[in-house]
């Protein structure tokens, strides 16, 4: 449980009293009440008053609001502060602001944006983290902490160029280990000095948008990694400093989904829990929102996790800010929970007045009051988590298929020059789990670390860079009788992006038992065809971007190209390795064609949907001890009927028994107990 001292889904979000003058503070006591809000997280961007200078600490105010909340019965994920540092500290410090990715000196602006390696920014971050511990280590509002905001981003400063390379020595020992590791001698790039590494700016290496292209991608590869770590270090100084005051309250920070710079996997690893933030745009896929959960949820194994931020109504932010259609809020927020979340939690509880945010969604509105469709779709669904109670809190999601996901992987497959500029790992994730997700086969998301051996289906696709051991764990999953589905560009290079010799997909050649011996990188209007001529699978579908030229080793050859020179060879291969099985999709197939392989492949090993349900209704589970919890969801702006056999129950929502065929209505939910 995320805390014994509320035994229930969460519901709240943040909280900025601090921007409202204090009569404001009743009525917000009063409205949550109404709406059954029972966690705040502040204060998230409160270090200046905290902290008006350099001597001075200020926490009458937060004493002031923890005490009403405590009264009111409001419990508080309390943050640090420590997203945005003081106007004062940039002034006085220049060491907190970043250098960008043009090489820019920052000045003080923005927020989310301290150099991960600033001396100054590190002692005060830890210090405010731990006067805030060791004020309210015993607060009764306590029930979790929440570190800094969404850290994320880059910095190109001197501090940082010294402690990479201070990283690099660690990881290379020596500079001719280093050289070799990095091929360096390509374009006359080797180093005799650590003082000579640069940073891969857009003065050095980087180029492209916000650099997502280098011209020396080890380099570029290995900064990444530093900068998440780096990061990580930041995040973890304010964890251990809460930790040893309050050992047993657990720690989070939010993160983004399929964030790029931050190497989540490992962050988690730090983490009691993981909590996200979901801002889906009104025309997102539903699966794509679903499989951003499952890949938070399976940082931490599967572990309930925390809705910490959505908007009730809009955002601000994007180019297109559409409400949430009437029911959509309350959706979204059962497919957290359906996903594992035990926390529905919104930015923000009360609308901004001023500034960037003045105009995204809120709890309560500018109107000031409760009389507004969105506050009422927040008050009943605040209702209806009330009445949940405990019921399905720590219960998990249970998953027979697995996907695996890599974040070195994917800043290394995009820094790559070659085959395409179209080629992107997360599209590429998305297609298989999208299949899965409609035909309502759960899966979990896993790093190559994390075990395979309890799941009957493991995808990776586009497994571009190898970690040392990941090959091996691939070949043991295998042999012991696992399905390993792989794709294109596949087993390609090592940890610093040098190739594998003597056949691609190198380390995954004996198991998939294909040797790749080209790869055509296509136009996006040129197509080529994947023949299958018999079996389930027959039909002929249209494959793109990119198309791996295969001969099969081992492997049996599923299906073909149907055109170019390469007409006739092996498009989709299947290899017996030991008990089990790996497949090889050599190019990118349109989306019937996954949907079709995906589900041939899970009967196969007796993985079935929870039931077949029409398109976009969402059935997943979620189980605790003996007790089954299946979620309906319908994601349609009309209603459907569900025949539900072979799930049968009551509605922990409606309270209504429901089997067999059932009306749902637009964006309905159902959770039969
Ligand atoms: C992020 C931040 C919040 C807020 C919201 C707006 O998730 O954490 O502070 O800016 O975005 O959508
Ligand atoms: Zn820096």
């Amino acid at each position: 449980m995320l805390n014994p001292k509320l035994p229930k889904i969460w519901y709240g979000g943040d909280y900025n009293p601090d921007q409202w003058p204090k009569p404001v503070w009743d009525e917000d006591m009063r409205l949550f009440k109404l709406a059954g809000i029972d966690v705040a997280t502040l204060p998230v961007f409160s270090w200046s008053l905290l902290q008006p200078s350099e001597e001075q600490y200020d926490f009458a105010w937060l004493d002031e609001i923890l005490a009403k909340m405590a009264q009111n019965g409001v419990y508080a994920c309390m943050a640090t502060s420590t997203g945005a540092y003081p106007a004062w500290m940039a002034h006085r410090y220049p060491d907190v602001t970043r250098v960008d990715f043009e090489g820019r000196k920052r000045k003080y602006g923005k927020r989310h944006n301290p150099c991960p390696s600033s001396p100054t920014y590190r002692h005060y971050s830890v210090k405010l983290a731990e006067k805030l511990a060791e004020r309210y280590k015993d607060h009764p509002t306590l029930v979790a902490w929440h570190i800094s905001n969404e850290y994320g981003g880059y910095c190109y400063c001197d501090n940082c160029a010294k402690t990479f390379r201070v990283w690099l020595r660690k990881r290379y020992g020596t500079l001719d280990n280093l050289n070799e590791r990095w091929n360096s001698r390509f374009w006359g790039h080797t180093y005799y000095s650590w003082d000579e590494i640069p940073t891969p700016s857009a003065l050095t290496e980087g180029f492209g948008a916000d650099g997502e292209k280098s011209a020396f991608q080890p380099l570029s590869i290995d900064y990444n990694r530093f900068q998440s770590d780096a990061l990580l270090e930041c995040y973890r100084l304010e964890y251990e400093a809460i930790k040893r005051i309050t050992p047993h309250v657990k720690i989070t920070t939010n993160m983004m989904g399929t964030f790029k710079p931050l190497n989540y996997f490992e962050w988690a690893k730090y983490m009691d829990m993981v909590s996200w933030d979901s801002y889906p745009s009104n025309r997102a896929d539903w699966a794509d929102i679903a499989m951003r959960h499952a890949l938070m949820r399976g940082l931490k194994g599967g572990d309930p996790w925390m809705l910490m931020e959505q908007t009730p109504s809009q955002v601000n932010w994007m180019s297109h800010c559409g409400l949430k259609r009437p029911g959509m809020m309350r959706l979204q927020s059962y497919q957290a929970v359906a996903q594992g979340a035990d926390t529905v939690m919104f930015f923000q509880l009360r609308q901004s007045r001023g500034a960037a945010e003045k105009f995204h969604g809120a709890v309560i509105s500018h109107a000031g009051h409760e009389h507004t469709r969105v506050f009422r779709e927040v008050a009943e669904l605040g209702k209806e988590l009330q009445q949940l109670g405990d019921t399905v809190v720590d219960s998990r999601v249970d998953a027979k298929v697995a996907m695996l996901f890599d974040w070195e992987n994917w800043w290394a497959l995009e820094y790559s020059h070659g085959p395409t500029t179209d080629w992107k790992y997360v599209p590429q994730v998305e297609k298989y789990y999208r299949a899965l997700w409609h035909q309502n086969i759960p899966a979990d998301f896993i790093s190559w670390e994390m075990d395979m051996s309890k799941y009957a289906v493991v995808i990776a696709p586009s497994a571009y860079m190898l970690h040392p051991g990941y090959a091996k764990r691939v070949e043991e999953y295998v042999a012991a009788g696992g399905t390993f589905i792989t794709t294109f560009m596949s087993g390609m290079v090592d940890e610093t992006d040098r190739v594998a010799l003597g056949g691609y997909p190198g380390e995954l050649r004996r198991v998939t038992g294909v040797w790749n011996e080209e790869f055509d990188g296509l136009f996006p209007d040129q197509k080529n065809r994947l023949v299958v001529k018999e079996g389930a699978l027959a039909g002929s579908y249209e494959v793109g971007l990119i198309a791996a030229v295969l001969n099969a080793e081992t492997a049996n050859v599923v299906g073909t190209y149907g055109t170019d020179f390469y007409a006739g060879t092996p498009a989709l291969t299947c290899n017996q390795f030991g008990k089990g099985t790996a497949w090889y999709v050599a190019s990118d197939p349109e989306q019937t064609f996954v949907d079709r392989f995906l589900r041939e492949v899970c009967a196969g090993k007796g993985v079935r949907p929870v039931l077949v349900a029409p398109a976009n209704v969402e059935v997943i589970q979620r189980k605790k001890g003996e007790r089954t919890f299946t979620f309906v969801l319908n994601h349609n702006g009309s209603a459907v009927e569900v025949d539900l056999s072979p799930v049968s129950g009551r509605d922990l929502l409606s309270g209504r028994e429901m089997a067999g065929k059932v009306e749902f209505p637009a964006y309905g939910v159902a959770v039969l107990a």
